[in-house]
């Protein structure tokens, strides 16, 4: 079946978040200008969910809702076919977002001022989830190999047999950096965290964007049953579909208590039930757009490489890192010799190039912006070549003042 993936879907007017931002920067942008931020994509919603939501709109109303049989057997069909393993129906929670439910996993399997350790640079919600719920970052930052990021596992097995380490928030595949990580090294996280006794949280809301020539592995899937006890998964069909507005989330617990921490930290929380939209739209996004995700790939990866092809080592010296897995590569601009705000600056009123700065990723990230490419292949063509046409005009204004 032929798949759209050339269509601008029209988000200006209607509230979309990364859309609002360009616009209350300058509202007089051309058209064709896409902002290339916030992570979900330009691209028209698949037919079998806009199919789903109208017969839900026009067959019947829209009251309270929770998770049915074909909910749970969606998701339990979608990870033993996509990710091969077999979740447990009981291991399943709903939540509107993965971000909300990182919140009550904090509060939930933590004390207040325990420490909770990520590694940025990394998804910045994650530090939110800690810092406003009272508890402490414990940071372990990725260091970069040959041109790639690794985990520091020395660093990891100091910071987590530290008194005041109690839980890790892994993000698999990583978000910015596009790392999908090997068995190996998911494994050796898994053996110091355990080890240590630290309650895993594993963002995996990435897990169905991967890019040819990887593979990704659930945490849960290479655990052993006592490692189990202690991690919780969170994923979501809302990144994959490019739904995010749908407010969804499913998280995965194997272990009974730890589940019921979550349940009941959840609930004091005020939150219940599910959002009609987000149990429509899950269904049919497991059930009927798996063809869709597999068109989708190539186009990811066709951006991918034009975006090599365009800037790496290219406009003074760009540096774009390996992608593996998202749609979010990760490019250094350092060899610009500009700080982050006069970068952005440049970026937005020379290139009307709208990214995402690094720095809000750590301050690992300043030297680095984050493109987003899941937008048809015309838009990162016509962005590039408005920052390859800027720089152009930089690079001859430097000339002459040397001269
Ligand atoms: C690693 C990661 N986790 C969570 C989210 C957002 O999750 P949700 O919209 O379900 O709260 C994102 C969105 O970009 C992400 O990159």
């Amino acid at each position: 079946m032929p798949y759209d993936f050339e269509t601008l879907p029209e988000r200006r007017g209607t509230g979309a978040s990364k859309w609002e931002a360009m616009l209350s920067d300058n509202p007089d942008l051309a058209d064709d200008v896409v902002p290339l931020s916030v992570a979900d994509m330009e691209f028209a919603t698949p037919e079998p969910i806009k199919n789903a939501l109208h017969r839900l709109i026009d067959e019947t109303t829209l009251g309270y809702t929770e998770p049915t049989d074909a909910f749970y057997d969606a998701c339990i069909a979608w990870q033993e076919r996509r990710h091969g393993w077999k979740p447990e129906r009981d291991w399943i929670v709903t939540s509107p977002g993965v971000v909300p439910a990182l919140f009550t996993a904090v509060r939930a399997f933590t004390d207040e001022g325990d420490g909770v350790i990520i590694q940025p640079p990394v998804y910045y919600p994650f530090s939110m989830a800690i810092e406003r719920t009272g508890r402490t970052i414990l940071r372990n930052p990725l260091i970069e190999v040959d041109g790639s990021y690794r985990i520091d596992f020395d660093s990891l097995d100091r910071i987590a047999h530290s008194p005041e380490a109690k839980a890790i928030i892994i993000c698999s595949p990583h978000n910015p950096v596009g790392r999908v990580w090997s068995e190996e090294e998911l494994l050796r996280m898994v053996e110091i965290c355990s080890d240590a006794g630290l309650v895993i949280l594993c963002d995996e809301i990435h897990n169905d964007l991967i890019l040819p020539g990887h593979v990704h592995h659930t945490l849960l899937k290479l655990a052993t049953p006592e490692q189990a006890r202690r991690i919780a998964v969170f994923t979501s069909y809302s990144k994959t579909f490019s739904l995010a507005g749908t407010l969804g989330s499913v998280i995965y617990i194997p272990d009974e208590s730890l589940r019921k921490r979550f349940e009941d930290q959840h609930a004091s929380e005020g939150f219940f039930g599910l959002n009609a939209f987000a149990f429509r739209s899950l269904i049919a996004a497991y059930d009927e757009c798996e063809g869709w995700l597999d068109a989708l790939i190539p186009v990811i990866d066709r951006n991918y490489r034009l975006l090599v092809d365009t800037l790496d080592g290219k406009l003074g010296g760009l540096r774009v890192i390996p992608l593996e897995g998202t749609y979010l590569p990760w490019v250094d601009f350092s060899a610009w010799g500009m700080d982050a705000d006069e970068r952005e600056m440049f970026l937005h009123k020379e290139a009307q190039l709208y990214l995402d700065g690094g720095a809000m990723f750590g301050e690992e990230g300043a030297s680095f912006e984050r493109f987003n490419i899941a937008c048809p292949t015309w838009v990162l063509e016509n962005a590039l070549e408005r920052l390859s046409a800027a720089y152009e005009r930089l690079h001859d204004a430097r000339k002459e003042i040397v001269q």
